[in-house]
């Protein structure tokens, strides 16, 4: 079975088994076959954060489990409940048009809700982990259902507990989102206000699409260039470390994370080391956004992970910083 349509690099690997679901308990029978599920098993999005190296010689999953449900309505918040397999911009735009706020910072963010509880996506100064309420998962091994409240998915900057301690031990069904009927917009991040400008107002609609814009104009468009967005998470480092970065780089760009460390942008490192618009074998680096590597046509998960590999080796002689995909890699 082709995974080509799969996995947003667009590379044409091939899995022995792919198997979609529209229900919890249909995931469950699937989960008991042992026909089904006799070897790895993997559960994907839509395929957007992953590269792989060779053909799955195993079991792949993907939820069609698309189904949304208001749980709770005040006049402050709504909780709603969202199947895993919805696709994910197409919540934030339901969100918008029902004028719930929160998500609208993270429009058009490629992938599905089920990842958006494991990757604890973010952009634009907002992340999944403000939203989340809680997440309805199976255990894979047992078949059974458990609930993790948001503090127990021991979310951090792209990082959950099903990305560590529980990485591959349980499938999400269900995220429920709180959202609000009050907006505290978010605008602070990079030239938001700048391209809100354009508009008589400022509303969720109107962000959405300055949004959307910003991220037109910068990311490639997977369905042309195949890509997986940010391929680096942003390193964060030790203030000394930066202190020092900055005495020879005044213009480093940064955000605070707390009182002892600053996340330093991986894109602006890897322009600096002259990445950015380079291609290596059929793979490059963007030419709008030094941290996103492409698929310039007919590249192989190797020559992919190739150009990562020289980049993490330029970034770290001229740095003396290690940076770290964000995209998993599945061989
Ligand atoms: N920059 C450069 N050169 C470049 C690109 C950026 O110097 O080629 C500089 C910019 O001038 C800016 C800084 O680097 O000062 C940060 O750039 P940008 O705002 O584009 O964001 P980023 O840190 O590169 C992160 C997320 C993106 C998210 C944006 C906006 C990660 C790994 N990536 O990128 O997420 O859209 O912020 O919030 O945190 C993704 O995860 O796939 C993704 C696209």
């Amino acid at each position: 079975y082709s995974l080509l349509s799969h996995n947003t690099f667009r590379l044409d690997i091939k899995t022995e088994t792919f198997v979609e679901y529209s229900c919890t308990d249909d995931l469950k029978q699937i989960l008991n076959d042992k026909e089904l599920i006799n070897g790895p098993c993997l559960h994907i999005g839509s395929g957007s954060n992953l590269l792989f190296t060779s053909d799955y010689k195993g079991t792949i999953l993907h939820s069609q489990i698309q189904d949304i449900t208001l749980i709770e309505n005040t006049d402050d918040y709504i909780l709603v409940k969202v199947g895993a397999g919805m696709d994910w911009d197409s919540f934030v735009a339901y969100c918008v048009s029902q004028g719930w706020a929160g998500a609208e910072n993270l429009s058009l963010i490629p992938g599905e809700v089920g990842a958006s509880a494991v990757q604890n996506i973010g952009a634009y100064g907002v992340e999944a982990k403000d939203l989340i309420h809680q997440v309805e998962t199976v255990e894979i091994a047992t078949g059974n259902d458990r609930i993790f409240t948001n503090e127990e998915c021991k979310y951090s900057y792209r990082q959950s507990i099903f990305k560590s301690d529980l990485k591959n031990k349980y499938i999400v069904t269900y995220v429920t989102y709180k959202l609000s009927k009050h907006p505290v917009y978010n605008l602070e991040y990079g030239n938001i206000k700048a391209e809100l400008e354009k508009y008589p107002e400022v509303s969720l609609a109107t962000i959405r699409q300055a949004i959307i814009d910003i991220r037109n104009s910068k990311l490639p468009d997977p369905k042309v260039e195949g890509n997986a967005g940010s391929f680096f998470m942003n390193p964060i480092i030790p203030r000394s470390q930066f202190l020092e970065l900055q005495t020879k780089y005044p213009e480093i760009p940064h955000y605070e994370v707390s009182q002892d460390l600053v996340k330093v942008p991986a894109a602006w490192m890897i322009d600096k080391c002259g990445w950015k618009g380079k291609t290596l074998g059929h793979a490059g680096v963007h030419s709008q956004q030094a941290l996103v590597l492409v698929n310039r046509g007919n590249a192989t998960g190797e020559e992919i992970i190739n150009l990562s590999r020289e980049i993490q080796k330029s970034v770290k002689d001229l740095f003396n910083i290690e940076i770290h995909p964000e995209v998993n890699f599945i061989s």
